[in-house]
């Protein structure tokens, strides 16, 4: 069951993909040496709270935060932490949620803390174009393994492993809803993409293996191998000759 949205509706969810689109914005200057991943995550909640929108990770199924901040090897749903805090070097995924008027978008990039390796640099290039290749894709008349298939390739052309164990999603009125969109299959498979479809399109791409474990916190997904892990996400709206990027 794929849920196509009114022109209201659609409204709706662009306004709260706006709100997602200037937190990067906002952001940009604190991803430095010496933030913590909880002071990003508080003056996330604040502007999300100050454009009349709510946060629409917090309470979702227990989680405690407003924003995923995932350094390094972790893959997604970083937990944000006074204890994390950034150093030169690393890479850290920040994902965003918003719930505005009752719609849902939902985001994410991943950037680089100062001066990064070349290593880490190409991972990051390398998922931020699996998403940008994969979302040419969401066109009417394809179906959701054709996006799922752009992202494999391009993981695998690289070296790369594709994670498996999260998928992208439906998003409307709920944060998650049909179809499920995997970054891995054949071409031509699963359901057929129509225009007013959105989707959250979310390459998670490892520099070693796809195995993931979740630490005691229950959330915090790490790679199996410790190796690094990077993740963007957009919400699009399916259309007829192009999809529109609303995040
Ligand atoms: N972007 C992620 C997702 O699609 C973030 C969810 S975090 C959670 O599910 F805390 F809300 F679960
Ligand atoms: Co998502």
């Amino acid at each position: 069951m794929t849920i196509l949205k009114s022109k209201n509706e659609l409204n709706r969810i662009r306004e709260a993909g706006d709100i997602v689109s200037e937190v990067f914005a906002l952001i940009l200057d604190d991803i430095k040496p010496g933030m913590s991943t909880l002071e990003l995550d508080e003056e996330i909640e604040e502007f999300i709270l100050s454009k009349g929108a709510e946060p629409a990770f917090k309470g979702y199924k227990g989680y405690p935060a407003t924003i995923c901040a995932s350094i390094n090897e972790v893959v997604v749903h970083g937990v944000p932490s006074k204890d994390k805090v950034l150093s030169e070097g690393d890479i850290i995924g920040v994902d965003v949620g918003v719930k505005k008027r009752g719609f849902y978008a939902d985001a994410a990039r991943t950037f680089a803390v100062g001066k990064i390796s070349r290593e880490a640099e190409d991972l990051v290039d390398v998922t931020r174009k699996a998403l940008s290749e994969a979302t040419k894709e969401a066109v009417e008349g394809n179906r959701v393994s054709d996006i799922s298939n752009v992202v494999q390739r391009i993981a695998r052309e690289a070296g790369y492993q594709e994670v498996r164990a999260f998928v992208g999603h439906g998003i409307g009125e709920n944060l998650h809803e049909p179809p499920e969109v995997p970054n891995w299959g054949e071409k031509g498979k699963g359901p057929l993409l129509k225009e007013g479809l959105v989707l959250a399109v979310e390459p998670m791409i490892n520099a070693g293996t796809r195995e993931i474990k979740i630490l005691s916190d229950g959330w915090t997904a790490v790679t199996a191998d410790k190796k690094l892990s990077a993740h963007f996400e957009n919400t699009i709206i399916v259309g007829k000759k192009k999809a529109e990027i609303i995040t």
